[in-house]
């Protein structure tokens, strides 16, 4: 993940504890079998490693993220530090799990080549995370308010949204076969105030202004988004899109 974003795991947890609560149907693609030996990419707090170990597979977790990390092993789990897009794993694996994890790695070809060399054969590689499309509203008013500041957006954008086809074209060049990939459309709602959302997430933006800029800055994006994301019961629903996919190898 971007390393202009630090991860806190009580503010993730207050704020973002959808991400995994919305893992159930990833879950389902992947199918962990008793005894498999599977890999959760940017496992975060564990939640769904968890639950992956649960069925009863033997699951290991790697994230950028040292709180994280240490929060995954709080949960008693198999969890280090590492780079997605660096995986150099010697182990290999009946399955690599991905969930909103991948559009924080812009390199998305020293991904897929890492998920290929960390698979057994046929392998499957499963995962979710922002497509085409995704946070449009959010990522669009984070950008006019750095452009009003005079900061080009793009240097410090960290996401990478591709297309399914994009994406296909992408894994089927690795050499995975692909079975399923979709963009599903997915407005969350979200636990509070889309503050706690900026605070989380949108660091990389706001970590560029000055910091006594900071505050106007946020007041002023979340002004943007009001009448675009706010329901009339107060309510704020993210425009998430998610591209979700299953590869074998
Ligand atoms: C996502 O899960 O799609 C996402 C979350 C935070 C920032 C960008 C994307």
């Amino acid at each position: 993940m971007s390393p202009s974003t630090s991860w806190h795991p009580g503010s993730y947890a207050r704020n973002a504890r959808f991400v995994s609560d919305l893992g159930e149907p990833l879950l389902r693609q992947l199918e962990p079998q008793p005894g498999e030996l599977i890999l959760d990419l940017g496992c975060g707090d564990g939640a769904l490693t968890a639950k992956i170990a649960a069925a009863g597979a033997r699951v290991y977790g790697i994230d950028s993220s040292l709180a994280q990390t240490q929060a995954s092993r709080s949960r008693g789990l198999d969890v280090f530090v590492g780079d997605g897009q660096n995986v150099g794993l010697k182990q290999r694996f009946d399955a690599v799990f991905t969930n909103a994890t991948l559009h924080w790695m812009k390199q998305p070809e020293n991904v897929v080549a890492g998920v290929w060399e960390s698979l057994k054969p046929h392998g499957r590689f499963v995962g979710e995370f922002g497509g085409r499309g995704n946070i449009d509203k959010i990522r669009c008013a984070l950008h006019a308010g750095l452009g009003k500041r005079g900061i080009d957006p793009w240097s410090v954008d960290p996401w990478y949204f591709p297309s399914p086809e994009e994406y296909a074209l992408l894994l089927t060049a690795a050499g995975f076969a692909v079975d399923y990939i979709e963009l599903i459309p997915r407005p969350t709602q979200l636990p509070g105030d889309i503050f706690g959302w900026l605070d989380v997430f949108a660091q990389p933006f706001t970590r560029s202004v000055a910091e006594s800029e900071r505050k106007s800055f946020v007041n002023e994006v979340r002004a943007e988004l009001e009448p675009l994301l706010r329901g009339a019961d107060g309510k704020w629903i993210a425009d998430y899109v998610r591209l979700r996919f299953r590869a074998v190898k």
